[in-house]
């Protein structure tokens, strides 16, 4: 994971700073509407990022795009910007759901922004594809929402969605200090660190929704993505929780899912 996957996050945190870079060969790309922002990656031939755009935008609530117009529009205006940075012209996207809401939503976002939709996936399928996992559990934790979903042999056998994320970690770092909620916000991002013994009991809350989620399921490995888990203590911390499963954290776990819907293409059947 670290040799393939982590140079690759590395590199799209590289793009969204500002670095340039050369495209060529087939490109593809993906949307991930999150409720906390909505991230557009363009991947090469060889899945390595080579555009990220990413805008935080208050669009999709509860795994659902509650403000239309405004997704559209962002996406609209993400695309343009990496059409213009790499010089082509993007005609179709894959995008993505979380499990349990209905596809449709993303893909209407998608077609009204100007696109055909390529593939359509949900978001922890999207990252057990690019990771070949054969059994473990993908954990994302993101601005609104965690996902927690069991592989088997390559495909999500269960899959649940529970409202607790990094909104809520900002909102008892808020609460603690006394101080604004983006102003939490923004000391949680820049001295993570150092707020970690203040938040700690929101993620050891979150491994115990995450116990329950994985009852009656065997699995050896546990992939923690989504921005949440960038935050320093949170790998160490379900380690801990679950002394028996090997805990992968991503280098730049914002973009692991955003990634995965970019690469995602399906196996031909007979292949798994
Ligand atoms: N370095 C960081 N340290 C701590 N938290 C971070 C960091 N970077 C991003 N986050 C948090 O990650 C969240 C956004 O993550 P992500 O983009 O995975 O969520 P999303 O996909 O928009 O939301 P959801 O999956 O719930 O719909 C925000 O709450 C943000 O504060
Ligand atoms: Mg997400």
């Amino acid at each position: 994971m670290d040799l393939w996957l982590n140079p690759r996050l590395d590199r799209a945190a590289e793009l969204l700073a500002g670095t340039a870079t050369q495209a060529s060969g087939e490109l593809r790309l993906g949307i991930d509407l999150g409720t906390s922002d909505v991230v557009s990656m363009v991947v090469d031939a060889e899945d390595r990022p080579i555009g990220v755009q990413l805008e935080w935008a208050d669009v999709v609530r509860d795994g659902i795009v509650w403000d239309y117009f405004g997704a559209v529009s962002i996406v609209r205006r993400q695309v343009a910007a990496l059409e213009q940075q790499l010089g082509v012209r993007f005609g179709k996207a894959n995008t993505s759901f979380p499990p349990g809401t209905d596809p449709r939503i993303s893909v209407n976002v998608i077609e009204a922004a100007g696109l055909e939709v390529d593939q359509v996936i949900d978001e922890p399928s999207a990252v057990a594809s690019l990771l070949a996992i054969d059994a473990g559990a993908v954990v994302d934790i993101g601005g609104g929402t965690t996902g927690i979903a069991v592989v088997n042999e390559g495909r999500v056998v269960y899959s649940g969605d529970e409202p607790t994320g990094g909104h809520h970690v900002s909102l008892t770092l808020a609460g603690s200090r006394n101080i604004p909620l983006e102003e939490a916000e923004q000391l949680k991002l820049q001295r993570g660190r150092e707020i970690w013994p203040t938040v700690q009991a929101v993620f050891e809350k979150m491994a115990d929704i995450v116990r329950e989620h994985l009852q009656g399921h065997s699995v050896q490995s546990l992939y923690l993505s989504g921005g949440s888990c960038a935050l320093p203590g949170v790998r160490e911390l379900f380690a801990h929780e679950f002394p028996s499963l090997q805990v992968l954290q991503p280098s730049q776990p914002l973009f692991l899912t955003p990634l995965s819907i970019a690469a995602y293409r399906p196996m031909p059947v007979g292949n798994r």
